[in-house]
């Protein structure tokens, strides 16, 4: 069939770090302006580029092009680095330069680009932008609360290591230390993470736009509180419309995975399964859990009265107790990695064990699924806190002296939400959030609003 030739409104280079949560929401925003009529090109690391899955039910890459840039780990990665310090170091320095290549090589290609999306976790492409004379919108892939955490710490309006036992932070409820970011109630845990997180902020006084991947109504006063210092826009959530608005024909998935996918056994099995009857638990694509955790929670998962369906990532399953798959088919399936957004949209699905990674958060709310929160590291704490005290749309299951959540504590958080008079609460609370997420992204939403004013400007320019 001969292919239509599109007529585009704007050009916006898109470029994610290299992590799987960090991909999704900008591919996902990706599709948005592609839908939108904005031409993309969605830019990778070499190295992803060379080992990512493409889904083979994503129709995005037909016409979102594809292009790479180096972090001078072209064969390897970030496993490479000697260490996270080492691996910052080469991006900063080999990025801006192949940036700035790829830039030159699209200026002559008939279709120059008129916008820099980039990740807050890297600053640099902002130069490079206003080298090449383009708009430079940094996109914050994490909340705007765990943002405005990070802000107070970079100007040293939140001291570290921290004093105090009760954190007032602008539009925020009271937080305890535990509630903020494991790199900042834990200063010597991860140095580098904590400057990448805290360098957001080095330059973001410069950039044209500031994009959240949020939505008004769910962080309202905190959203309201950076709109007095930068030109922020919500754009949240990204979820494909499929999911959220019927109207639209879109992909199945993500589009692109940096793991192998069994999402055809998953959705065999929960075709199989009871309306609400599931547990999906899954700890994202970074956690690591400790081996004594990971034991706990097969037990705690196995002992209750629900099905289960459960992520556990390759290199992670050598923690599994020996036998467990095998004993427990009856009960649930255990994957190497699944299409997340097609398991949590089933309805089979009914409590979601979650690290609290802010995508997984957000897809959980956009979706109406009740959480079992179970933070592990850096914005996780946050995200918990918010899903059980702000939005009330989960319960935080409770670590021993030793940070462990126990068998018991497994099943009765799961419990709680499944048959509990407190899950009826929870339920009703997740599916109101789910309607205001659709609000958002619908005709006339606030997110979709702002998309379109972002696309305005950019087509006036
Ligand atoms: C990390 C941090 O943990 C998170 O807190 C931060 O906001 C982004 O970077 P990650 O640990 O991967 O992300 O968690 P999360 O933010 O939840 O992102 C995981 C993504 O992978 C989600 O979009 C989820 O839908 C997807 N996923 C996960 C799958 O598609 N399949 C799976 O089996 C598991």
């Amino acid at each position: 069939m001969e292919k239509v030739q599109r007529v585009y409104k704007a050009h916006c280079l898109v470029l994610p770090f290299p992590l799987q949560g960090h991909i999704n929401p900008l591919l996902q925003f990706s599709k948005l302006l592609d839908h939108k009529q904005v031409k993309v090109t969605l830019v990778t690391t070499r190295f992803i580029y060379n080992t990512m899955y493409r889904g083979s039910s994503c129709t995005a890459f037909e016409s979102i092009s594809l292009e790479t840039i180096s972090d001078g780990y072209d064969e390897g990665g970030r496993a490479k680095a000697e260490s996270t310090q080492a691996y910052l170091e080469s991006f900063s320095k080999v990025g801006p330069q192949t940036l700035a290549e790829l830039l030159e090589k699209l200026s002559g290609s008939g279709c120059p680009v008129d916008c820099l999306v980039y990740d807050s976790f890297m600053p640099w492409p902002l130069d490079v932008a206003k080298k090449f004379g383009i708009v430079g919108a940094v996109f914050f892939t994490q909340s705007c609360a765990v943002d405005n955490i990070y802000y107070h710490v970079n100007k040293g309006l939140l001291k570290l290591p921290l004093t105090d036992s009760k954190i007032l932070l602008p539009g925020m409820p009271p937080l305890e230390p535990l509630d903020l970011p494991s790199f900042v109630y834990d200063v010597g845990y991860n140095p580098a993470f904590l400057e990448v997180v805290i360098g957001q902020f080095s330059n973001v006084d410069k950039a044209d736009w500031v994009l959240c991947n949020t939505f008004y109504e769910l962080e309202e006063q905190v959203v309201d509180w950076m709109t007095d210092f930068w030109p922020v826009r919500t754009i949240g959530p990204t979820i494909p419309s499929r999911y959220l608005d019927k109207r639209l024909e879109d992909d199945k998935d993500y589009g692109v995975n940096l793991f192998k996918s069994n999402n055809d056994a998953c959705m065999k099995w929960l075709n199989e399964q009871r309306k609400g009857s599931v547990v999906y638990v899954s700890f994202g694509s970074a956690a690591q859990l400790d081996g004594e955790q990971m034991e706990e929670l097969a037990w705690g998962l196995r002992r209750g009265k629900s099905k289960f369906l459960w992520v556990v990532r390759e290199l992670e399953a050598a923690k599994v107790p020996e036998g467990f798959i095998e004993e427990t088919t009856e009960k649930g399936l255990v994957v190497s990695w699944c299409s997340q957004l097609e398991v949590l949209a089933h309805e089979a699905v009914g409590c979601f064990v979650t690290h609290c990674g802010w995508n997984s958060t957000l897809e959980a709310v956009s979706l109406g699924v009740p959480l079992v929160a179970m933070p592990q590291w850096t914005d996780q704490s946050t995200n918990a806190k918010y899903i059980r005290d702000v939005w009330k749309i989960g319960v935080k299951a409770q670590t021993d002296e030793k940070g462990i959540v126990r068998v018991g504590e497994v099943e009765n958080c799961i419990c709680e939400i499944m048959e509990g008079k407190r899950g009826k609460d929870i339920q009703r609370n997740a599916m109101k959030w789910k309607e205001l997420a659709r609000k958002a992204v619908d005709e006339g939403g606030s997110s979709n609003k702002n998309i379109d004013e972002f696309i305005a400007i950019l087509v006036k320019r």
